[in-house]
């Protein structure tokens, strides 16, 4: 279906672009697509023009993919001429030049000086501050309490990756740190669509001010961490020692790389993998048989003693529902790249410079690759049923050199997440709570996820038998 040439302006010499608007977006959107919701408008390009979409937004070439084959494509094949698109390279206003958005040689670099940390001789060293972690937070709830999931979950998150990656406890400024990051995500969108942004930056208007305290908020919190760690020694080398020992000198320029190194780490492995454990809880609040399923298997795995690295394994179904609710509410909604050079996919070329939308949103729904697509079935994630299905409609982690560097970590940290806190309680979503996914850096349900904590009754358990 797809396929390189040499030539990518083809015998004719000619741009050849997929169907799609006719008019430039700018007007189109104003009038009919809400544009200030992108998944709105790319399940509609998907639904009217098909796996490959085009339009324009000014001077700008757009395609919206929603096939395997081109994915892959993009991902993988013809990688190398693609790099990240503008709205990532906005976020480094946040991030500045992390391994999310650096390219090239920088990028090899700092991939290649954290990958020790992810390899997998590290990832059950982790497994232990993850559980004691859980237990702690489920240990502070009480019966019949209402609390916002979303919340619970990005506070533990957060502990978990200060504690594993970075060997620091982040307990007493977590709300902090938090409560900073949602300002800036609040502020994402208008960051996003804010015509240059980082040079307003300096002059501060309404808005913008907001976002510059919140990341001074943020940076302290990161120079503090950096500061301890560098007073005490210790055995065993955390992430942070990694970045410190690759870090040349305390020149302004190293310190703000190692800023940005270490801001990216704690942002992309704590939103991620608590949004995706606050979507599963609100998905087996509505599906009582997985639920009780669920619940049948860690207690039969577990028979009432924490989870630990051992567990995983046996923790089929827990991580089949994990990586169903990742299909319908996928933390990394869609990536974005853009072409350095002209390229073809399939009969068509097109420009240096154009965008190239994908969002797992919209391809983990498609119900060609996933029938009844909107119907919650951990079923789908059996190993004969993964062996099935076909290559690159399901890509919560992205694919290729991109690929998340977090994602062993994430999987284990999942499944014991949800088999310790399970193993205690049982979530009904509180009545008249909406429930809507709101598409930031990541996909956050948009009036968080207040549930109701019932204490579950189960035989043989240590710690709270009824
Ligand atoms: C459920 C959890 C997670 C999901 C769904 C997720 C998803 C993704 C995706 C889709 C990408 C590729 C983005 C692109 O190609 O444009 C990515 C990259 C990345 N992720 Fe994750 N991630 C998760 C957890 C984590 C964790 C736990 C960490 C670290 C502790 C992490 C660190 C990173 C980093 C550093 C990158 C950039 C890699 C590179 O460009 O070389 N992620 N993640």
């Amino acid at each position: 279906m797809v396929s390189a040439i040499q030539n990518p302006l083809g015998e004719r010499g000619q741009y050849h672009f997929p169907p799609g608007f006719q008019r430039n977006l700018l007007w189109v959107a104003f009038r009919r697509l809400r544009p200030a919701n992108p998944i709105i408008l790319f399940q509609h390009l998907a639904e009217a023009y098909g796996d490959i979409a085009h339009y324009k937004i000014g001077w700008n070439h757009i395609l919206f993919l929603n096939h395997p084959d081109y994915i892959r494509e993009i991902l993988v094949v013809q990688n190398d001429n693609f790099i990240k698109e503008r709205t990532v390279q906005r976020t480094k206003m946040l991030l500045g030049e992390g391994m999310i958005t650096s390219e090239g040689e920088q990028h090899r670099m700092q991939r290649h000086a954290a990958q020790p940390a992810f390899h997998r001789q590290r990832i059950p060293e982790y497994a232990g501050a993850m559980v004691r972690e859980a237990v702690r937070t489920r240990d502070r709830w009480r019966d019949g309490e209402r609390r916002d999931l979303a919340i619970d979950m990005m506070h533990l998150t957060l502990n978990i990756v200060a504690q594993t990656l970075f060997a620091t406890d982040l307990r007493d400024e977590v709300d902090e740190l938090a409560d900073a990051i949602n300002r800036i995500m609040g502020l994402y969108n208008f960051l996003v669509m804010l015509p240059a942004a980082e040079w307003l930056v300096h002059v501060r208007p309404p808005g913008l001010a907001a976002f510059v305290r919140a990341r001074k908020r943020i940076d302290a919190v990161v120079y503090r961490m950096i500061e301890a760690h560098r007073q005490r020694h210790s055995d065993q080398a955390s992430l942070l020692d990694m970045m410190l020992a690759a870090s040349p000198d305390r020149s302004p320029a190293s310190e703000q790389s190692l800023r940005d190194q270490v801001i990216t780490i704690f942002l992309a492995g704590y939103e991620t993998v608590a949004n995706a454990l606050s979507w599963t809880w609100y998905l087996l609040s509505q599906n009582p048989e997985c639920e009780q399923r669920f619940h049948q298997e860690i207690d039969r795995e577990l028979a009432g003693r924490a989870p630990d690295f051992d567990d995983v394994p046996h923790l089929r179904y827990t991580e089949m529902v994990l990586a169903e609710s990742m299909r319908l509410y996928p933390p990394a909604w869609a990536m974005g790249r853009r072409a350095l050079q002209d390229f073809q996919l399939g009969e068509f070329c097109l420009p240096a410079k154009t965008t190239v939308l994908i969002s797992q949103f919209v391809t983990q729904r498609d119900a060609r690759f996933f029938p009844d697509p909107s119907r919650f079935d951990p079923q789908r994630f059996t190993p004969e049923a993964k062996a099935r299905r076909t290559k690159f409609s399901y890509f919560p982690f992205g694919a290729g050199v991109r690929q998340c560097i977090g994602e062993s970590f994430a999987w284990m940290e999942g499944v014991l997440l949800l088999a310790a806190l399970g193993q205690k309680w049982k979530f009904k979503l509180v009545p008249g709570q909406r429930v809507e996914p709101e598409p930031l850096i990541t996909l956050r349900p948009k009036y968080g996820m207040r549930m109701q904590l019932e204490l579950r009754k189960q035989r043989g358990n240590a710690g709270w038998v009824a």
